[in-house]
């Protein structure tokens, strides 16, 4: 045996073996990454309140002509089952890749109402359409839709095959209309912001207080422990913001790039100070830095933000298809979300590189029981 002893041989093995554990322990804490579960049934659907998982998809559907409040009530049963199921790690009934359901990875599969749906349940809608904003440059593709699954989860396989199972189930009431695809940084990280694909972190202040600012608690009885979401897709020119130095950069938000504090502060967290002056006696966090136009006095009335990055490649030229998912969730569309806007349409640094070129307005009702369904109490 050339110079090999036994005793060397069986060193190697054992040694090998060693490896071959030490990876599937990798292996097994790579599953138990992937078998994080969030709740389905609660007074909320899971999905808003969730600490942002790393990757969403979005779809919108239309509902075909027949699909009417009696087909409602077996769509809406037939997905909620499904969302039900795949968030706990079972497969869907009849799923075609059960396998794919083992790791659910803090997936979330929450529904949201148009104002078609409602015209087809014949019900009165919450939701009025937005004002038209003078910077947006929407595109059909991208707008509205009678009913939205907002599917979350940290691995994107669970989000893909979340996706096909809504889309498969839903497929004999209602056509896809649009689907966008979205990811985030420092997933589920709590107390870390995420940053945006201009290099912001994103995200820093949103309300505390949830029962007050996000879940609807007048109005009608079916929508209570709902809110509403504004669903916006938001063009970055990322090409003309790199000509953008430092100081610009900063100056468009009012926050620095590295930190994320305000202009006039130290950490992510300490309070702007709006009033301070520089030596030249302007503002030294601009009269229309984003955080200022954005900005609501009233915390209780602040929009909760869960925006995802979108990157859809680049093309030939070198130019990037790449912005914002914003999702926004409150409880009052026309107090929150729409003043906010409305000020960030009238002057906001942050225009001259941002886009709005999608735009769609949903209701998401309360979460259900056990043996409840999303939708049961407005539709049955
Ligand atoms: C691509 C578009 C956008 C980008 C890149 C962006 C980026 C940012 C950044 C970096 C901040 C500071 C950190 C933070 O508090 O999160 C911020 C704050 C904020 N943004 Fe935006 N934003 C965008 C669009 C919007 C839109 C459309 C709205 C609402 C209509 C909005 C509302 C807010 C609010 C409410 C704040 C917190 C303001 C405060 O300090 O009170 N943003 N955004």
């Amino acid at each position: 045996m050339s110079g090999i002893s036994r005793r060397g041989l069986f060193v190697a093995g054992a040694a090998t073996a060693a490896a071959t554990a030490a990876a599937a322990v990798g292996g097994s804490a790579q599953a138990s990454a992937g078998s994080g579960v969030e709740a389905f049934h609660g007074t909320h659907q899971a999905g808003v309140a969730t600490a942002p998982q790393a990757h969403a998809v979005f779809v919108a559907f239309d509902l075909l002509p027949g699909t009417d409040r009696e087909a409602l009530t077996r769509l809406l049963p037939l997905l909620t089952d499904d969302a039900r199921r795949l968030t706990q790690g079972q497969p869907a009934l009849a799923d075609t890749e059960p396998e794919l359901a083992a790791g659910p990875a803090r997936l979330t599969v929450t529904f949201g109402f148009g104002p078609g749906l409602f015209k087809a349940a014949k019900a009165e809608s919450p939701l009025r359409p937005l004002p038209a904003f003078e910077t947006d440059k929407l595109d059909k593709r991208w707008n509205g839709g009678d009913l939205l699954a907002q599917i979350c989860a940290d691995d994107n396989l669970t989000v893909a095959h979340a996706l096909r199972m809504i889309v498969k189930d839903a497929r004999s009431f209602a056509r896809v209309r649009w689907t966008q695809r979205g990811f985030r940084s420092s997933a589920g990280a709590p107390g870390v912001t995420q940053r945006n694909l201009m290099g912001q972190l994103d995200g820093t202040v949103n309300p505390t207080d949830l029962d007050k600012a996000v879940w609807i608690t007048d109005g009608p009885e079916w929508l209570r422990g709902g809110t509403t979401l504004v669903f916006r897709r938001i063009r970055m020119n990322l090409e003309t913001w790199d000509a953008a130095d430092r100081v610009a950069r900063e100056f468009t938000i009012g926050r620095r790039l590295d930190t994320g504090a305000p202009l006039t502060g130290r950490a992510e967290h300490d309070e702007p100070d709006f009033d301070r002056l520089n030596g030249f006696g302007f503002p030294v966090i601009s009269e229309y830095a984003h955080i200022r136009r954005a900005r609501t006095a009233d915390p209780s009335l602040r929009i909760l933000r869960r925006p995802y990055n979108y990157d859809e490649g680049i093309s030939a030229d070198g130019t990037s298809d790449s912005g914002l998912l914003f999702a926004s969730y409150q409880a009052d569309v026309e107090r929150q979300f729409v003043p906010v806007q409305q000020r960030l349409a009238e002057g906001d640094l942050l225009n001259e590189w941002v886009t709005t070129i999608g735009s769609a307005v949903f209701a998401v009702p309360p979460g259900c029981t056990a043996d409840g369904w999303i939708g049961d109490r407005l539709l049955s």
